[in-house]
């Protein structure tokens, strides 16, 4: 499974975003050390609060299916280089360690690491203490 792949599959993902209250399409597409794949897009709910964005859901199949370790992640917008919420960097954190984050875009990709996008992140090596 190579980068465009999962981009494609990400993109493929977008196509079932549930979004009928921003109308804003996201897909999402996960590698684990494995090798299995899972995608999610954003799945919005009218109590707004409820939504959910690709990147969890598709990270929420693998951990769900007893997965932990993130290889790739890619994620694809609706119209131009979408970047990851705040929220959605703390949970791919969780499962990244050294993993690639690859935000697509028609022909363009942008490659970075979890540092690069969540610099001086709280993990759970700042819990030792307890
Ligand atoms: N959204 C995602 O799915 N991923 C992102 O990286 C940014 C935002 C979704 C959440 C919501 O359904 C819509 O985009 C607008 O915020």
């Amino acid at each position: 499974m190579n980068k465009k792949e999962l981009i494609r599959i990400a993109s493929e993902a977008r196509d079932n975003a549930y979004a009928p209250y921003s109308n804003f399409h996201v897909g999402a597409a996960v590698l684990f050390e494995d090798g299995r794949v899972f995608s999610g897009c954003n799945i919005e709910s009218s109590s707004y609060g409820a939504t959910c964005c690709a990147e969890r859901v598709a990270i929420q199949k693998g951990v769900s299916e007893g997965l932990r370790k993130i290889k790739m992640i890619a994620i694809v917008g609706p119209e131009s280089i979408t970047y990851p919420c705040g929220i959605c960097r703390q949970v791919i954190a969780e499962f990244c360690d050294d993993c690639k984050i690859v935000i697509a875009y028609g022909d363009e990709d942008r490659e970075y690491t979890m540092n690069e996008i969540l610099p001086f992140a709280f993990t759970k090596k700042d819990l030792n203490h307890v």
